[in-house]
Formats: structure tokens, sequence, C-alpha cells
């Protein structure tokens, strides 16, 4: 079990975040919904351990891990911009985190998932010759390599669209539940969220909004920020289809 007890970040005597509390279980998928700039990627960042936490603990099967330093955390994170290594190709991006742990994952283990990610026509790429849901798919690759305690995913579907998102969404989660990788994934997408997670934690100003199952979530949200935080991103997602077949006419 992870926990996330009071945990707060300032920035420049700013709060971003105040009072996170929250525990998930091993092997549990967790969404983090909320508005662009309420701390989504501050948090991951903090989990990870590239930002210090202010006040409060983490705290990792029981260990206090809140000044453990990010190397020796086990965690691992696909970041927004996905951060590739541009002078690798792509099956060396993949297997680079493995150069020093080279028992981790198997080589059987390593071609499923470049399969799975459906890489296996561009493993001899540079990453400048991929498209961007491309990229997007090496940096889960290069990730689920190292099989880590605790994975963090800030945005990993954006630049995916309808038919491989779905796909995709189904191997992370096949993949997750496999290995029984604890997961954090941040997105702006009610739906992601709501599909793919077995909790989802919705953020606001700061505060906890909501934690809870997406059955809570829909049938019982727990403020009206959460009723219009849902309802209004599943209208611009339904506004901006229709907006499709307007502009094709
Ligand atoms: N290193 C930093 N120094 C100062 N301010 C920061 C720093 N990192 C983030 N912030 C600020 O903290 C707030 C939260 O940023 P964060 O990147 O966590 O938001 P987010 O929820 O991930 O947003 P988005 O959905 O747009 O990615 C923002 O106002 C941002 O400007
Ligand atoms: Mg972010």
């Amino acid at each position: 079990m992870l926990e996330l007890k009071h945990i707060e970040k300032s920035f420049h005597g700013k709060t971003i975040l105040n009072d996170i509390n929250i525990n998930i279980e091993k092997g549990h998928i967790v969404s983090i919904l909320g508005p662009s700039g309420s701390g989504k990627t501050t948090l991951l960042n903090m989990l990870l351990g590239i930002e210090p936490i202010d006040k409060g603990q983490l705290i990792y099967e029981g260990v206090d891990y809140t000044n453990v330093p990010m190397e020796q955390r086990g965690f691992n994170i696909v970041f927004q911009d996905y951060a590739l290594f541009p002078n690798l190709n792509v099956y060396k991006n993949i297997v680079y985190g493995l150069r020093n742990y080279p028992n981790i994952s198997t080589k059987e283990e390593i071609e499923e998932l470049i399969d799975l990610l459906g890489l296996r026509d561009h493993l001899k790429k540079s990453i400048y010759q991929l498209s961007g849901g491309e990229k997007q798919r090496v940096a889960l690759a290069r990730t689920l390599v190292m099989k880590p305690k605790l994975l963090l995913l800030d945005e990993p579907l954006s630049a995916l669209d309808g038919v491989i998102k779905e796909s995709i969404k189904e191997k992370i989660k096949e993949i997750v539940k496999e290995f029984k990788l604890t997961t954090i994934i941040v997105t702006h997408d009610p739906e992601e969220a709501l599909t793919l997670s077995d909790k989802v934690l919705i953020i606001n100003n700061g505060h906890i909004a909501q934690y809870g199952t997406s059955a809570e979530i829909v049938k019982e949200p727990a403020n009206d920020f959460v009723k219009q935080f849902i309802l209004n991103q599943l209208e611009i997602k339904r506004n901006n289809i229709l907006n499709l077949f307007t502009n094709v006419e």
C-alpha cells in the first residue's frame, strides 16, 4: 500500500497542494483528474522524488519514503513530454534503463511489450522520425520494462487517437494487472479516468475534491465542483466531436 499523509506543497509562498491524504492499494490503478495548473504533475514529481515534499509523509509498504532519494525509491514515470533520448534509436531507448539492471525483464518480456505496443516496425528509427503517438508508446515501453514498484504516468494517452488509444488503454491495464504494478495516471479525460482506474482522485484549488471509485464519483459526486467538472469535460469532448461534423459540411 502507498499512503500519502497530509502532503503539502508551495511554490514561492503560494500553496499548490494542501492536505493530500489518500491510500492506494498495491496493484491498483488510480487516475488523477483536475483543471490545468491544479498540481497534478507536481504531485507525481513529489512521489517520484524529483520535487521535495514540504509537509506530510509518503509511506510505501509501511516504510517512510518522504526523504528517500529518487534513485532508491524504485518508482518510475512517463513524463508529459516523453523525455526520450534523441541520440538513441527506438530499441535502445526502450532497453536503456535495463543496462544496469539486466534481470528485471527477460528478452521474451521485452519482445512481448514491443509487440503489445505496436513498435516492432519502428525499432531502428530515430526518435525524430516518430509521430507523437509513437513517441508516447516508446516512452511507455521504456518505463514498463523496468517494472517499477510505482508506475507514474502523466497524460500517457493524450497524443493517441481513438482506436489506438482504446487498445493501448487495455494494454496498460493488462500489463499493470499482470505485474501488479501500483499505477497513478494523470489525465484530462474523465472518460479515460472512469473506465481505466480502480479509483479516481479529483483535485481542485490544491484540495481533494473527491477520492472514490468511478461508480461513487458518477453516482454520488461529493460536491458541485466534481459534478460540474465531469459534466463540463464530457461536454467539451462532445462539442469537439460535433464540431468535426460541422467543419466537414
Ligand atoms: N518548479 C516550479 N516553480 C514554480 N511554480 C511551479 C513549479 N512547478 C509548477 N509550478 C506551478 O504549480 C502549479 C501546478 O503546476 P502543475 O504542473 O503541477 O499543474 P498540472 O495540474 O500538472 O497542470 P496541467 O494539466 O496543465 O499539466 C502551476 O501554477 C505551476 O505554474
Ligand atoms: Mg501537468
